[in-house]
């Protein structure tokens, strides 16, 4: 069964906030929502890395973009009073396990109480209809075990980054119950695999970690090649939060709960499978090799069941990892030679739509 479409006339003029627009994930839903025709505003702190896809893509032309720390609640309010949003997506987070070691104090304050900001801010605003809220896959109590995790599975997480995010799904169920319903906003939380893309430059990400290094003709190092992740393009799970966004507003509290975005069962691949296709992709010689010494505590084995997204929303992977893998060597290359990246990115969003 092919995946449902994402409807042009739902979003063409419709007032969207969006939170965490100077980022990766951001960015290109920033240039998908800008071809679609929404009034968007986006509200973050300066982009995370240099570069940046926000800079290389010019997402800023397309947009209002305003500089709001969301562990500043008058400053988030007096954005959705100025802006009246009908739809929310929240994605501003500290996103980085390891970072989440060396900063827990930052990485809750964003994650956790940023959350509690935004969907508090929303619930005082008449204009919000539907929230998305984006968590992660490392919400959920990691088992170790093979099957993926349902919706219905218990939060947990081991290091400050999945805590954080498995805390802000307990914050938007407890939003939901006491004040969101009664309110007639509907909320859904959101949880995606491993995304990867064109335009990622974070550290200890292992995308940006292979092609850093293949740039300076040097090995990959990688810390765990046998962990396997749910990878999926960055297009596939935003493709989610427009449909799910969407059955919000329409329908309400019936799409109001949480919602796994991820790959194929095909496409949970180790470490060491994605790092041999890029070098294999890269040419040139490169090869890779497994980091020494002692790491933080990951997770070795995480997947995600997507039945039910598959049944309820007509959501599906529409690329493979082969192809991720692909147009990510393509962006990248492309952007070595100097061409228009707002225009790639566009192209590679209208070959998803089509
Ligand atoms: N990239 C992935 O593989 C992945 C997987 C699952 C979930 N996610 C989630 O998706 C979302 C986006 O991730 P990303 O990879 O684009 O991250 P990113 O680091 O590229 O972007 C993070 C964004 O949040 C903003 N931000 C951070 N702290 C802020 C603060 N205090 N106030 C306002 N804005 C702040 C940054 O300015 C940036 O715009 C995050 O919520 C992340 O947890 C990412």
């Amino acid at each position: 069964m092919s995946s449902a479409a994402v409807n042009p006339d739902f979003w063409k003029g419709k007032r969207v906030l969006l939170t965490g627009h100077t980022g990766f994930k951001g960015s290109w839903l920033s240039l998908w929502l800008q071809s679609l025709g929404t009034t968007l505003r986006g509200i973050a702190l300066e982009p995370p890395t240099e570069p940046s896809l926000f800079n290389v893509a010019r997402v800023f032309d397309g947009m209002e973009h305003r500089i709001v720390d969301i562990r500043d609640y008058a400053a988030v309010r007096a954005q959705f009073d100025d802006f009246a949003p009908e739809v929310v997506i929240h994605m501003a987070a500290q996103p980085l396990v390891r970072l989440s070691y060396r900063e827990p104090v930052e990485t809750y304050s964003t994650n956790v109480m940023g959350t509690v900001h935004v969907l508090e801010a929303a619930r005082h605003v008449a204009s919000v209809k539907a929230i998305v809220n984006i968590t992660t896959d490392k919400c959920y109590e990691n088992r170790e075990w093979v099957w993926g995790y349902r919706e219905n599975e218990p939060m947990g997480g081991r290091d400050p980054y999945s805590s954080s995010k498995g805390c802000a799904e307990l914050v938007s169920s407890a939003f939901r119950s006491s004040f969101l319903n009664s309110a007639g906003i509907a909320l859904a939380t959101a949880r995606a695999g491993n995304v990867i893309g064109g335009g990622d430059w974070a550290l200890d990400r292992l995308v940006p970690d292979i092609l850093r290094a293949l740039e300076k003709d040097e090995p990959v190092l990688i810390r765990n090649p046998h962990a396997i992740r749910p990878w999926q393009h960055v297009l596939e799970p935003l493709s989610g939060y427009l449909l799910l966004a969407e059955r919000l507003h329409v329908h309400g509290q019936v799409y109001a709960e949480g919602w796994n975005f991820g790959p194929r069962d095909e496409d949970a691949r180790t470490v060491q499978w994605i790092t041999e296709n890029f070098c294999d992709l890269w040419g040139s010689g490169a090869s890779w090799s497994v980091q020494s010494g002692e790491q933080p505590h990951e997770a070795n084995l995480l997947k995600l069941d997507i039945s039910k997204a598959r049944q309820r929303l007509h959501w599906s992977p529409r690329w493979t990892l082969d192809t991720a893998i692909q147009l990510i060597v393509k962006w990248h290359q492309s952007w070595r030679r100097g061409q228009d990246m707002r225009s790639l990115c566009l192209s590679q969003i209208n070959q998803y739509r089509s």
